[in-house]
């Protein structure tokens, strides 16, 4: 192509990139196809590397307490005066926080015992209930309540053991289920019925190494058959807790290299769809991780190649095998989250090494996007990447509008932004997939019933009423419901995609538009709480509303 030749649109696209690229504000703009960055804060404070998404659209985001002082003040002068803590005994600044996302403004929020490496999960009414954490904080429950100026409310005690490194999963009877930990290879339910007990659960003694307790975090999802579906270290059980009975043994992962903490790959359930059918299949998918001796290579200062690998398995099948699939990058550490029109977002993390302090390398600066109904081979898209190492302690949240919120790193025993190779992070950053395009407006659905937080029941069919600025394709529209998780150490807890209708889409006058859908049939496919619904069309998402299932 000579110069002569270059069409003047082209020219000007040039121009309005060069223009828009020198925007300040932290927004690179460089290939539109593979999403954009945006820095929202530089500096919150703390560093975020617990965070759950509120139904009022505020994250609550905490690290540890014995972290030594932020750089968050608490406000009116309050100080936290702790005999047990490790780090300072009287600490005036936070440990926790809350991020309005619509006006981009933190909170401090005092948090009083430690909520290191802890777990939790919102309850059906909205409530954030976290669990456990380290020293004074590990058999502590904390509820967060979505109002406006509210904080922490602790439970001291309210925990059967002590919860470090577990993981929660909401329940369809509205109770959570807390596995593992450190040292504890049982689960308990909280709130609890009756008498106060934990559950042995023996597939955490056996997928135990006890040199590197490589089955921390485990990767749980609810199965449609209202069964458990828990991965550790290298394989996976279906578990019925009810009866504390193992249906199912999974095969182990075909080259038997560990995907769970410190290992740290990411897992997520693939969108549930046909929801109507007699038979429901669901599909779990686990990404990178690190090889089998990486920890203790990692701890002599020898840090091994991350896994390029994911495995993909029907867990509703009779007999179930994994089907591996290979990333364009190496990744420990990453955060796999499922996107509003069901591609999956994995994000964070780095090339080499595992997690624990000290023992990331190489951070992997471009997220990838997979495609779950591409045929295999063409599923993986490589995009835009961030400027901002996210190791060891990051984070990355779903929001309501579409975007990815993303926070923490820090792989240090304290805060420390000084001669390291990755200071710790203060920022938060939003990572928009290319369907938040401006290019794509006129695609882009917007909903207009139901109103947002409406309440619906179980198999209810729900009119969702929308407009569509452009030409509408009414092959090509999907809903979809998105439970808000909570992210930490590269797992999000509950997380979920359900498909509840699409096709039928009916005209009503112009740009108007509504389609009929039916809301899952059972607390199996959908515990009781609350969800982001959104109107998908050609892969756009709306804005997301949320809508309480019960
Ligand atoms: C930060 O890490 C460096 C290198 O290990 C160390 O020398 C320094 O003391 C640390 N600073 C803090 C505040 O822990």
């Amino acid at each position: 192509m000579t110069p002569n030749s270059i069409p003047i649109s082209f020219i000007l696209q040039q121009i309005l990139i060069l223009f828009l690229a020198a925007v300040p504000g932290g927004r690179i703009l460089t290939d539109a196809a593979g999403g954009s960055w945006e820095v929202l804060k530089s500096d919150i404070g703390i560093s975020a590397m617990h965070m759950q998404l509120m139904i009022n659209d505020r994250v609550v985001m905490f690290d540890r307490t014995d972290f030594g002082k932020s750089k968050l003040a608490l406000p009116d002068g309050k100080c936290r005066v702790d005999r047990e803590e490790i780090a300072l005994k009287t600490d005036c600044t936070a440990h926790s926080a809350e991020y309005d996302v619509v006006k981009n403004t933190v909170r401090p929020l005092m948090v009083l015992t430690d909520v290191w490496c802890s777990s939790g999960s919102l309850a059906p009414d909205g409530r954030l209930i976290q669990t456990g954490g380290f020293n004074d904080g590990d058999d502590v429950v904390r509820v967060f309540r979505p109002c406006s100026g509210c904080d922490w409310e602790e439970i001291e005690s309210a925990l059967d053991r002590r919860r470090w490194y577990a993981t929660n999963h909401l329940l369809p009877d509205g109770r959570q289920i807390i596995i593992g930990g450190r040292a504890q290879f049982n689960y308990e339910f909280y709130p609890k019925t009756g008498n106060t007990q934990a559950y042995d659960l023996p597939f955490l003694v056996e997928t135990n190494d006890k040199k590197i307790e490589n089955n921390l975090y485990p990767f749980v999802f609810l199965n449609v058959d209202g069964h458990l579906f828990i991965f550790a270290n290298n394989r996976a059980i279906l578990f019925d807790y009810s009866k504390g009975v193992v249906v199912k043994t999974y095969p182990e992962m075909p080259d038997g290299h560990p995907r769970s903490y410190p290992s740290t790959g990411s897992a997520v359930l693939l969108p549930l769809k046909k929801l109507q059918r007699p038979t429901i299949e669901a599909e779990v998918l686990v990404c990178g991780g690190a090889p089998k001796g990486s920890y203790i290579s990692a701890v002599k200062g020898r840090f091994v190649g991350a896994l390029n690998t994911c495995g993909r398995i029907k867990i509703t099948d009779p007999s179930p095998k994994w089907v591996m699939e290979t990333m364009p990058r190496a990744r420990v550490m990453g955060d796999m989250l499922l996107l509003p029109n069901g591609d999956v977002l994995i994000i964070n993390g780095g090339s080499a090494g595992t997690a624990g302090w000290e023992y990331g390398r190489n951070p992997v600066f471009n997220p990838v996007l997979y495609r779950p109904d591409n045929q295999i081979g063409s599923r993986f898209e490589v995009l835009n990447p961030s400027n901002i190492p996210r190791m060891y302690h990051s984070t990355a949240v779903l929001l309501r509008d579409g975007r990815v919120l993303v926070g923490g790193s820090n792989p240090h025993a304290l805060y420390n932004f000084t001669g390291v190779l990755f200071p710790t992070e203060l920022s938060l950053e939003a990572f928009s997939p290319s369907y938040l395009d401006p290019g794509y407006a006129n695609l882009r659905p917007k909903i207009i019933l139901p109103v947002s937080q409406a309440k619906l029941g179980y198999r209810q069919q729900v009119t969702v009423r929308f407009t569509v600025a452009g030409t509408l394709n009414g092959n090509l529209v999907t809903v979809t419901m998105v439970a808000p998780s909570f992210n930490t150490h590269s797992f999000s807890m509950n997380q979920r995609l359900l498909v509840i209708g699409g096709g039928s889409v009916k005209p009503l006058g112009k740009s108007t538009y509504e389609v009929g859908v039916v809301t899952p049939g059972s607390g199996n496919l959908a515990p009781s709480g609350y969800y982001l619904l959104f109107v998908v069309h050609q892969g756009i998402p709306s804005e997301g509303i949320w809508v309480h299932i019960q």
